[in-house]
């Protein structure tokens, strides 16, 4: 129960890696506050909480909305008392097209919630966290945030922004016992993965299987054990710290 007492606040917890990363906290004792557009798939990650016997409470939020991004870490104030540690996850895919062909409202969007949602939820985060003395931020940034991929150019530019964000935020606050690191994961077995047809076209599943010296995807699980050793005192030192979780995709 290494989490006993801590407050939680996560982002995209309906579903994939968001909901594992807060069944995994919940389940070391944390109190869970989730924030995500997805109101009927977040209750459900509640009621698995609760249900497991934890504490958790969700609220409608577009990380993408500088005053939902602010009243979502007043609500887990207000219901729980502090924010100690933020996994920021929400995330969406965008289409699939080049440069060239890229529709801008796309774009827009994508940067709008992958990049700009996780300023934008550091910055009250962290506001909240330097009142209370600390705290410890994850971002989940992606492979993509290392190295290109065709046909992806909105998300692989915001992944590759949140790990400057990540590095930058971490410095400034290095002092004031706010450690601030990112996650990033090979491909992982999501609904993100399905509506990109990356599961669902078995040709395709195996050629990105391949892609990973390990020979397979991540699960959800695997993301959730790094978030948690992250935001741990066995991390203590660690801070500014892009960690690939990836079965060696990059290592190629
Ligand atoms: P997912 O689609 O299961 O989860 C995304 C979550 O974000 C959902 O709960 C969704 O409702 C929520 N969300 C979307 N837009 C939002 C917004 N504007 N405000 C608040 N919540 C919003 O997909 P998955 O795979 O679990 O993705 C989670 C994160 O992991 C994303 O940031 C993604 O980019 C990242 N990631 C995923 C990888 C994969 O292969 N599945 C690989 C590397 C990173």
């Amino acid at each position: 129960m290494e989490f006993t007492g801590k407050v939680v606040l996560i982002t995209g917890a309906s579903s994939g890696i968001g909901r594992a990363t807060a069944l995994a906290f919940a389940s070391e004792g944390a109190k869970v506050v989730i924030g995500d557009v997805n109101a009927e798939g977040s209750q459900e990650t509640v009621r698995l909480i609760v249900e497991a016997g934890g504490e958790a409470s969700a609220m409608a939020c577009d990380v993408s909305s500088p005053d939902d991004a602010a009243a979502l870490v007043a609500h887990a104030v207000e219901t729980f008392g502090a924010v100690d540690i933020a996994f920021n996850n929400a995330g969406i895919e965008g289409t699939g097209a080049m440069v060239a062909d890229y529709d801008v409202d796309v774009w827009n969007r994508v940067i709008a919630i992958n990049l700009t949602g996780v300023f934008l939820c550091m910055k009250f985060q962290i506001e909240q966290m330097l009142k209370q003395g600390g705290g410890a931020i994850v971002n989940n940034a992606s492979i993509l945030g290392t190295v290109g991929f065709a046909s992806a150019s909105p998300y692989v530019a915001a992944k590759h922004g949140v790990l400057g964000l990540t590095r930058t935020a971490a410095i400034e606050y290095a002092t004031r016992g706010i450690r601030v690191n990112a996650v990033c994961p090979g491909f992982i077995e999501t609904p993100m993965l399905e509506r990109g047809g990356i599961t669902t076209d078995p040709a395709v599943k195996k050629m990105i299987e391949s892609s990973h010296p390990m020979g397979r995807l991540g699960t959800s699980e695997e993301i959730a054990d790094a978030v948690l050793w992250l935001c741990s005192k066995r991390a203590s030192f660690v801070t500014g710290h892009p960690l690939l979780v990836d079965g060696g995709y990059v290592a190629r």
